[in-house]
């Protein structure tokens, strides 16, 4: 046990729980208020995931940046999953089909056709709890209970985490990685997956698997990687195994100052990030969704986040969120409460990018009705400037009842410390991940476009 919790500990068996309930003004306090704010919380120290198979890893690896899996040989994982834009794209919502380039830079060549949100970071997916997958939560389960998914029926239960039972999924709508009828793959030859529908998942994975063993390098390695198998028992499951392998090789991300804190080390923490902290576990009630040391309960409420973008569904230009996928009322526009680990490294930030700014985002939960009609849709991607809906009344009348500061409004000040409290949950080592990026690929295409 480190140091802040054990002085949170002793603050308790010493009878200090004066100490613990009265705010303290005092600095030199801060330490003592946040170990027992911490410990009241609950707060502790994240336990890694066990180490991946290295076989697997460094497969996944390949797989990952890999577009000859995808239905044209013309997008991957890394695509939109980017080691250097915090495992996203740095754009409000995400361009799949039919756009080139990378990151901020990436745009459609003809007709402009975004996925409906913002594409989810990869950070600490495979610590254990992290049961839930995608803006909505529409593909949940662990190994024990089982796993609910997009793909329904055809879903494979034998996966080892919901990471890699999600992996399975991006390969198969059009728009995303699979192509559209009529459109060839970057050779001029035909694609064999066009002609099948988004929900032909039965018959789209075995097509994604061909094309991984059609390379001698990757049937070689699927087979080592996955002692027991042969040419035809490796399935999709092995695929989505083995990218999953390497997402969490690559991206737990758990050497944070707030970590360091957390294990014991009081200076790793400036005195604005513990008075941040203080707010956020504390006054400014984040940590009523934002729980624990991850920051999300994994559970779906509505901030308000402005409507913004193409929506999605039947309900476009609105985006039902949480409501789409049990289709009651009270779950319209609620969205999982993502994670706030490197969140500085990720923005556009809320569910379809409605933000540029960290910091407003954070002041639009201080005030959502504020915030919405002072809103300004020139910061989305340029196709999606004018399409914010102005339908704040709507949004307000489910808002969460959590969002509520005790007391008096955040000062200014207190506001810089909620911002320094952020920045101390990004991980030094997730700046520079170009070494996770392959040199070349086994297929021979192209990594670096
Ligand atoms: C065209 C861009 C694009 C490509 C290609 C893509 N993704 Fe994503 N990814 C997204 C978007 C957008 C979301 C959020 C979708 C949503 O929640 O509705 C997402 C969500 C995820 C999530 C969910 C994270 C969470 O916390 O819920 C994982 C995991 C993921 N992608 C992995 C992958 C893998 C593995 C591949 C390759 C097989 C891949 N993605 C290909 C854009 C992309
Ligand atoms: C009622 C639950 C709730 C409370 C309280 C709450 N949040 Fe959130 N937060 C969410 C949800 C849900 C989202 C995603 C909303 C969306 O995209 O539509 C979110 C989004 C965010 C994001 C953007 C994350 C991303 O990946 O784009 C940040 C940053 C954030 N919250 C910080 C805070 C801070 C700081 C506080 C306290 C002042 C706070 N939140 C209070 C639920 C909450």
């Amino acid at each position: 046990m480190g140091s802040v919790m054990a002085a949170a500990v002793m603050l308790g068996a010493c009878g200090g729980d004066e100490g613990a309930s009265t705010p303290l003004q005092n600095e030199s306090n801060l330490d003592e208020q946040l170990a027992a704010l911490l410990t009241e919380q609950e707060v502790r120290p994240v336990e890694p995931p066990a180490a991946q198979d290295p076989k697997r890893v460094e497969l996944g690896r390949k797989l990952f940046f890999e577009k000859e899996i995808s239905g044209r040989r013309n997008i991957s994982c890394g695509t939109c999953h980017h080691p250097l834009l915090g495992s996203a794209d740095g754009q409000s919502q995400s361009r799949g089909q039919g756009a080139v380039g990378l990151g901020p830079l990436r745009r459609h060549e003809g007709e402009s056709l975004f996925l409906a949100r913002n594409t989810l970071s990869l950070w600490n997916r495979g610590v254990a709890g992290w049961d839930t997958m995608f803006w909505d939560g529409r593909l949940a389960g662990n190994p024990e209970e089982g796993y609910i998914s997009p793909s329904g029926d055809p879903t494979p239960q034998e996966f080892s985490s919901a990471l890699a039972a999600f992996t399975i999924i991006p390969v198969t709508p059009d728009e995303e990685m699979r192509g559209f009828p009529g459109e060839p793959d970057v050779f001029g030859n035909p694609n064999e997956m066009a002609d099948l529908t988004n929900d032909d998942f039965a018959e789209i994975w075995p097509l994604v698997v061909a094309r991984a063993m059609g390379v001698e390098e990757y049937r070689q390695e699927l087979l080592a990687a996955f002692p027991g198998t042969t040419e035809d028992t490796i399935s999709i499951l092995h695929l989505g195994e083995a990218i999953g392998a390497f997402m969490i090789d690559a991206f737990t991300m758990l050497d944070t100052p707030f970590d360091r804190y957390l294990a014991g080390d009081t200076e790793a923490l400036s005195d604005s990030a513990k008075r941040g902290a203080l707010l956020f576990y504390g006054r400014a009630s984040c940590s009523s969704c934002h729980t624990g040391a991850l920051q999300t309960d994994f559970k779906f409420h509505n901030v308000a986040a402005p409507q913004v973008g193409t929506g999605k569904g039947e309900e476009a230009p609105l985006d039902f969120g949480r409501g789409r996928i049990t289709g009651e009322m009270s779950d319209r526009f609620k969205f999982r409460t993502p994670s706030l680990r490197n969140i500085e490294l990720e923005g556009p930030w809320m569910h379809n990018g409605a933000y540029a700014d960290l910091e407003d985002t954070v002041r639009h939960h201080l005030d959502p009705a504020a915030s919405l009609s002072a809103y300004d849709d020139r910061q989305v991607e340029p196709e999606l400037v004018g399409t914010y809906q102005k339908n704040s009344e709507e949004l307000l009348s489910t808002l969460a009842p959590e969002l509520a500061v005790k007391g008096d409004p955040l000062s200014d000040k207190e506001v810089v410390d909620l911002m320094a409290f952020l920045s101390s949950l990004t991980d030094p080592r997730s700046l520079n991940l170009m070494h996770l990026v392959p040199d070349t690929l086994p297929s021979g295409l192209p990594v670096d476009d």
